[in-house]
């Protein structure tokens, strides 16, 4: 007789719970969270190292990309995805340091898990904003199409009862508060450092964005050299080169520990595709939530709906 063994995987189940906020089981996340956590927060970083601190679905990996150019001042891909410099599934953050300068890290995690050192250096910090109606159905689409956490099966409006309107929407920290807790750590610190991007200006306009970025970043830029950048980051350019020419192995790694599939990171990259899966009263509940929200925001933040 033939055993079939069906795994279910009931939706948010897998989360990881910690101080207050839940995250995906990213491997050293679901081994021992404060562990991982303490160790990313006293990690050692070298004074030309970038930080990516951004919330989940608003243009990490486009923004990456960008910045390695920017660094290595040419538009030429980077043959690794930024999952091999992604802090929150490192299992062992010492094996960072084989890495050759300038390193480009990136991470999900609120600022009060990351490195000390790095910020009260002074040293580089990226956030990349875009607006959190986008970054919802971006998300949903991530999870669903991946399955993680379960979310093959639920629908749009049960991702959004759950994780953007109810008991999940600490994910990450949550939209507001992962972004006041920067904002707040970079007002109340002199010396600490940041720049911050939006992602619906990028897309509007990417070669001032990139000039912008490459003057914090502190690296000579052209237009030419910009608008070179521009291009071959655009979101069709990127989305072939990841799918034709990068090597995936360390994101497919964690993907298998974590027992998913593959993401689709990219997506459509478009602002305003939340007017295609919102109806109106999701709509009116959310931009109430976001009022309500944007009444405790501690720095200059503006929305970006449509451009
Ligand atoms: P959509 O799901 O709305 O398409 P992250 O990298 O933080 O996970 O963000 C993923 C989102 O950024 C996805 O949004 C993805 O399509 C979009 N994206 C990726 N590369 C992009 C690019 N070059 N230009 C615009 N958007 C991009």
């Amino acid at each position: 007789m033939v055993h079939v063994h069906i795994v279910i995987n009931m939706p948010f189940e897998d989360l990881v719970h910690y101080d207050g906020c839940c995250f995906p089981p990213f491997p050293p996340l679901a081994k021992d969270a404060k562990k991982h956590l303490e160790a990313l927060q006293n990690m050692k970083t070298r004074d030309d190292d970038v930080i990516m601190i951004t919330f989940p679905k608003c243009g990490t990996h486009w923004v990456w990309e960008i910045i390695t150019m920017l660094l290595k001042q040419k538009a030429e891909y980077h043959p690794l995805t930024r999952e091999h410099v992604f802090l929150d599934v490192i299992d062992d953050l010492s094996s960072l340091d084989t890495l050759p300068s300038p390193r480009v890290f990136n991470t999900h995690m609120p600022y009060r898990w990351l490195p000390r050192e790095h910020f009260k250096a002074g040293r580089k910090v990226v956030n990349v904003i875009r607006n959190p109606k986008d970054v919802a159905v971006s998300w949903y689409c991530h999870w669903h199409s991946s399955n993680e956490l379960g979310c093959g099966s639920i629908s749009w409006s049960e991702f959004f009862e759950e994780v953007v309107m109810g008991q999940y929407k600490n994910a990450f920290g949550g939209y507001f508060n992962f972004q006041r807790e920067l904002y707040h750590a970079i007002k109340s610190n002199e010396g600490y450092s940041l720049c911050t991007l939006y992602y619906e200006n990028l897309k509007k306009d990417p070669v001032s964005e990139i000039l912008k970025l490459a003057n914090y970043l502190g690296v000579p830029c052209t237009t030419s050299l910009a608008t070179a950048i521009a291009e071959k980051c655009s979101f069709q350019n990127l989305k072939q080169a990841s799918d034709e020419m990068k090597d995936h192995g360390e994101e497919m790694k964690v993907m298998k520990e974590m027992g998913r599939d593959p993401p689709k990171f990219y997506r459509k990259g478009e602002v305003g595709d939340w007017k295609n899966w919102y109806t109106v009263s999701q709509n009116e509940r959310h931009h109430a939530m976001i009022q309500e929200e944007m009444k405790d925001v501690n720095f200059d933040l503006k929305l970006i709906y449509e451009i």
